[in-house]
């Protein structure tokens, strides 16, 4: 699996959270795995050398958070083409930034993308164990 680089936009931590599982999931299958805040990626450089990339925003608005948007125009620079890719984030109805940020991954980056968007309700907004429960 190799070394994986998984980022993150959060408002109140949930995405964090989410985050920081899907890098415990990695590390689980033998793979190298590093977390970072959105915030704190500030240069194409800093996306250089892992061989895939997860990344993931809160929705707010019917969007990913800004950070996720201009970190996507660094990992443009950075030149990604080929590798490895997910995404992931926290919402509470609608939950449009991961399929954004999958579709960017894909499309504009070029990548190997894995599965399918991963989404994850907030359990202050019928997410968590009422979300389990409910699904028969
Ligand atoms: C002002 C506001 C606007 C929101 N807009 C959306 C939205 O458009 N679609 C959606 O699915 N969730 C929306 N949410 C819910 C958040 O996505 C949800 O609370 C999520 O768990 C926040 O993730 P975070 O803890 O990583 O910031 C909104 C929440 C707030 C407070």
């Amino acid at each position: 699996m190799g070394k994986v680089l998984v980022v993150y936009a959060t408002r109140k931590g949930s995405t964090r959270n989410i985050a920081e599982l899907i890098a415990e999931g990695i590390r689980i299958d033998g793979g190298e795995a590093e977390v970072n805040n959105v915030t704190e990626v500030k240069k194409d450089e800093d996306l250089a050398g892992y061989d895939g990339y997860v990344l993931g925003s809160a929705t707010y608005h019917g969007e990913m958070m800004q950070g996720m948007k201009t970190m996507l125009f660094l990992a443009e620079k950075a030149g990604l083409k080929g590798k490895v890719g997910g995404s992931f984030g926290a919402f509470g109805w609608s939950g449009e930034a991961p399929g954004r940020i999958f579709d960017t991954m894909d499309h504009i980056l070029e990548m190997d993308m894995v599965g399918g968007p991963l989404m994850l309700k907030s359990a202050a907004l019928g997410g968590g164990t009422q979300m389990a429960q409910e699904r028969k």
